[in-house]
């Protein structure tokens, strides 16, 4: 049977947004290693091959300067350019040995005892914000939302006052890089947002150089490798820009796809309110079970054989992670919640050397917010139905754009 008559080739269609979970797994059923004409695409939905091709060296993630070209040619204003070129000092834009030096250089910021030095920071923000939640709230945008981009800007020394700047600009910088493709405006919208958050952190790493605080800024800028290599200022303001966009709408996504997830299995809440220690599986499982990590793109490097089906040196690769982990072959009920799984294996923060740096961060975010709303309401409804809900139509991230609930203390 032909795929191509079978589903919708736009991979980003209504089907594909609002239940991505049976769009793929139609896919990994019938053509796992799917040829998609429209967007000129591999695309890879079983977990054994998203793994293998992430863990190898055939796929190159040096993906921004073949497409920084592309858009330069097609149109764009220096602000675009200028844009693109932080973006190339990303390391998860980048092979080893590039990539190697800068993960060195950014890990040692991001250690598990860096993170968990924040506990009580993070808390107290998720205190306050459960706070001010009405009895009836949109649990994303009073809540999921505000969380991370609060956090990770107190992690960078952001003073409270500017945190808003941080959330918009975090925003405009999202429609490009999770490919909102429907957004005409998305590389003017991106570099403004970008070039304003540049400007910005070029003056609060200033700050911190006069005057070191207890803020990840002057830990990077303090740490010298023991070979003496340092970021340069060009590197770490990307760094920056990468921290506060990869820590942002991702974790949001974690506690709204996953709150929905647990709403919509009662037995589940129950089975978690009974056991407030299962809440470090059940985020593991949430991450398996509907994910942030829609899907990765890789460009082929070296050809790359799968099942005799040949992908060529510069065709590009979607990696589906939210497939992977729904994969029959490894998970028993695949499409089943369930908080006592243990899923150690799955995909939802990647594998291999790009493994999501602030996967402990994350891990922490989401285990105390969802623990916090439970420990403070007694019945969380879903208002709505789950099926009238509004996904973000992205062909990377997966996350909803409201969760009105019903809470009662
Ligand atoms: C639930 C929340 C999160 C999810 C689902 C997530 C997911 C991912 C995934 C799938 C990758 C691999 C990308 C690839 O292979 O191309 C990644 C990499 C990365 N993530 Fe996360 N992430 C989350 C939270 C965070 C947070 C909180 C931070 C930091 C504040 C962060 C920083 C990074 C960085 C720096 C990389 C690049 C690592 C490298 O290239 O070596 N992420 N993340």
């Amino acid at each position: 049977m032909s795929i191509e008559t079978d589903v919708d080739q736009n991979l980003i269609c209504d089907e594909a947004v609002r239940d991505p979970h049976t769009y793929f797994s139609r896919l990994r059923d019938v053509d796992p290693i799917y040829w998609n004409a429209r967007h000129r695409a591999w695309v890879l939905t079983r977990h054994a091959d998203v793994g293998a091709a992430l863990r190898g060296t055939d796929l190159t993630a040096e993906r921004i300067t073949p497409f920084a070209s592309a858009v330069s040619t097609a149109a764009a204003s220096d602000g675009v350019d200028d844009t693109f070129r932080i973006l190339e000092d990303w390391l998860v834009f980048k092979d080893a040995p590039e990539h190697t030096r800068l993960r060195r250089l950014v890990a040692r910021a991001f250690t598990p005892s860096v993170v968990k030095a924040r506990i009580s920071e993070i808390e107290q923000t998720i205190t306050e914000l459960v706070a001010d939640l009405d009895s009836s709230a949109d649990l994303i945008q009073e809540f999921a939302y505000p969380l991370p981009a609060v956090v990770i800007a107190q992690m960078l020394g952001v003073p409270p006052e500017e945190r808003d700047l941080f959330k918009k600009w975090s925003d405009q910088i999202t429609a490009l890089v999770f490919g909102a493709y429907g957004q005409e405006d998305r590389f003017e919208t991106a570099a403004a947002g970008m070039l304003e958050l540049r400007d910005y952190l070029v003056d609060l790493i200033e700050h911190y150089e006069r005057s070191p605080g207890d803020n990840l800024i002057s830990v990077l800028l303090e740490h010298e490798a023991d070979d003496g290599d340092v970021l340069s200022r060009e590197e770490l303001v990307a760094t920056c820009t990468l921290l506060l966009f990869g820590g942002h709408e991702t974790t949001t996504n974690l506690i709204g796809n996953g709150m929905l997830a647990l709403l919509s299995a009662p037995d589940q809440v129950d089975l978690l309110r009974a056991n407030p220690d299962l809440v470090g599986p059940a985020i593991e499982e949430m991450l398996r079970f509907d994910g942030p990590a829609r899907a990765t793109v890789r460009l082929v490097k070296n050809e790359h054989m799968i099942d005799g089906r040949t992908m060529s040196p510069g065709e590009r690769v979607f990696l589906v992670n939210l497939a992977a982990n729904r994969d029959p072959e490894v998970y028993a009920d695949a499409d089943r919640l369930d908080v006592e799984r243990r899923p150690t294996n799955h995909l939802g923060f990647g594998v291999g050397i790009h493994y999501c740096l602030g996967a402990p961060l994350a891990r922490l975010e989401g285990r105390l917010a969802i623990s916090a709303l439970l420990d403070r309401y007694s019945n969380i409804e879903l208002d709505v139905d789950p099926a009238s809900l509004d996904w973000h139509p992205t062909m990377l991230s997966r996350g909803l754009v409201n969760l009105p609930v019903g809470l009662s203390v």
